[in-house]
């Protein structure tokens, strides 16, 4: 594990993307999971979809069999799915919506509205010594329901917040920043690790890298995009730096 306090989790989806674009298997996620985990991340995250349009079942066996950290599987709470994360006994699994209805406004998980569809699958993975994450959005609703459900830790959707900032509409990204920053703070106080992750770059990784609540950022495709340019392994360790210095306003 890195020194800081903060995880880095790279998600390497959009490898398998790539790959798939061919068919065949170059690009390969594992063999980036392992530079990644070289050039000094925490964990690697893979989601693997209903549809199947990026990482597919071997690559998640691989995935688990062949690298050193953490692996985190993304999923939706179906009986599929909790299947076959049973089956390749991740360290952690983060439950995600595909489906429309199983989103709130915000594009996260509706853990508040979805309840008893998510019940079991957050039982049957805790019962299996996975650590679960329910991916929502910071509001209250969404915060108390994951902490009734019994998931302990919870991923904030920062997506609304980065658009906002892409676009530079500074007011609306203050508003999701608020909401962020105060959601982290309730999650906390109700006993829930918080990690985050969507649309990160190195400005949102650093910023948010101050908020001392947060323990993990899952990083996907600004870092792939990037590594065409820099590399992988340059740019995880940019990554890297980003989130210490923010790191390092949290501590100040
Ligand atoms: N965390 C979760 C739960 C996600 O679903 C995703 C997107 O797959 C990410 C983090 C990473 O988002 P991005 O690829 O935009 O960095």
């Amino acid at each position: 594990m890195s020194p800081s306090t903060l995880r880095l989790g790279v998600n390497v989806d959009h490898v398998a993307t790539i790959r798939n674009a061919r068919g065949g298997r170059h690009p390969d996620p594992v063999r980036a999971a392992k530079l990644a985990i070289a050039a000094g991340c925490d964990g690697i995250t893979a989601h693997l979809r209903e549809d199947r349009r990026h990482i597919r079942d071997d690559d998640m066996a691989r995935l688990k069999a062949e690298i050193s950290k953490p692996l985190n599987f993304e999923m939706a709470a179906t009986d599929e799915m909790v299947a076959i994360a049973l089956k390749t006994c991740p360290h952690a699994a983060c439950l995600v919506p595909e489906k429309r209805t199983e989103r709130t406004t915000e594009g996260g998980l509706d853990a508040a509205g979805q309840r008893k569809h998510l019940a079991p699958a957050v039982l049957a993975l805790k019962q299996a010594g996975i650590r679960v994450s329910l991916f929502i959005a910071a509001t209250q609703g969404q915060i108390e329901a994951a902490a009734e459900l019994g998931a302990p830790v919870i991923e904030i959707h920062t997506g609304a917040w980065c658009d906002a900032l892409t676009e530079g509409k500074a007011a609306q990204a203050k508003t999701e920043w608020d909401l962020i920053k105060s959601g982290a703070e309730l999650a906390q106080s109700f006993g829930l690790e918080v990690h985050a992750g969507h649309g990160l770059d190195y400005a949102s990784a650093e910023t948010i890298a101050a908020l001392p609540q947060v323990m993990e950022l899952n990083i996907g495709h600004f870092l792939i995009g990037e590594a065409v340019f820099e590399g992988l392994d340059e740019t995880v360790k940019l990554m890297r730096a980003a989130m210490d210095r923010g790191r390092k306003k949290a501590n100040a």
